[in-house]
């Protein structure tokens, strides 16, 4: 009992976009509580040194090239993970970019690209690890979701509709799986300083407006996520599925 609750070991865990930001942050902790990581992620540069790095906390890390919007090549690599690994207990799916503009200047391309990579890339990474989490009878999915899943802000038009539709597919994907032993959850962050959010912390304007529109008063700190990604991904949550735990300072707690 105790902490054993929160234990990883013996369990693979794929990672994607863990070449940096958050998802490095995800991978980093699944390793501190004993997983075997699949780092994933398009960056070689970046591959090598997340998987050197979570290596030398004794876990066995490999990369593997995977753009989460090519079905074709997330089903290959899925593959090659579980050639080498033999299985995959826990998934997050954490791939994500964005794109801020006005409504009525929103790029097509720009629509197809984070709908495809933030909501697309999700489904699409699920549905090639998830049979063999139902052939095992037991698997924890965990999507990166966002504050923007339950709250609007102007000029992310895309993002907060992917973010809003990875929450419902966290619930579908949850109810048909409920029975079979496969749980799958999803993380909202408010704000945490990752490259995908420099524009922001860059405007003095708008970093002090997410000061002051947090109740705790700042931004998050990368550590701060490490504790419920642990927690969606080990026994500790076993009967906790469907469900989007906001990190996020009381954010959406207005
Ligand atoms: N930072 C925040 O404040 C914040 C807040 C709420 C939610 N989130 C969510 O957290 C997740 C990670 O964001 P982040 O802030 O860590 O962003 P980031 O620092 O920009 O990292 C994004 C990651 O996604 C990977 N990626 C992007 N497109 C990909 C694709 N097509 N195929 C495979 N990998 C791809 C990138 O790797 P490569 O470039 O190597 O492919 C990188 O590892 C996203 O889902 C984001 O929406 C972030």
């Amino acid at each position: 009992m105790g902490l054993k609750l929160f234990e990883l070991k013996d369990k693979v865990a794929l990672v994607t976009g863990s070449t940096r930001g958050l998802g490095e942050v995800a991978a980093t902790a699944l390793a501190k509580a004993g997983a075997d990581i699949a780092v994933c992620g398009r960056n070689a540069t970046d591959l090598n040194r997340v998987t050197a790095a979570i290596g030398g906390l004794g876990r066995n890390a490999r990369g593997f090239q995977i753009d989460v919007t090519d079905k074709a090549k997330v089903a290959a690599a899925v593959d090659q993970i579980l050639e080498y690994f033999g299985h995959i207990d826990i998934l997050v799916n954490n791939a994500g970019v964005n794109h801020r503009v006005p409504v009525l200047e929103y790029p097509e391309e720009e629509w197809d690209r984070v709908i495809n990579t933030n909501l697309k890339g999700y489904f699409l990474v699920t549905q090639a690890v998830a049979p063999q989490m139902i052939e095992n009878g037991y698997g924890k999915v965990i999507n990166m979701s966002s504050i923007l899943s339950a709250v609007g802000l102007p000029h992310q038009v895309a993002y907060a509709s992917s973010k809003g539709g990875v929450d419902q597919m966290t619930k579908v994907m949850a109810l048909e799986w409920a029975k079979l032993g496969v749980r799958v959850n999803a993380i909202g962050p408010t704000y945490f300083e990752t490259e995908l959010v420099t524009q922001i912390r860059d405007d003095p304007e708008r970093f002090n407006f997410i000061n002051e529109r947090t109740p705790m008063g700042r931004w998050g700190h990368l550590s701060e996520l490490e504790g419920t990604v642990i927690f969606l991904a080990s026994p500790a949550s076993d009967f906790i599925t469907g469900q989007t735990i906001y990190v996020d300072g009381g954010w959406t707690a207005w």
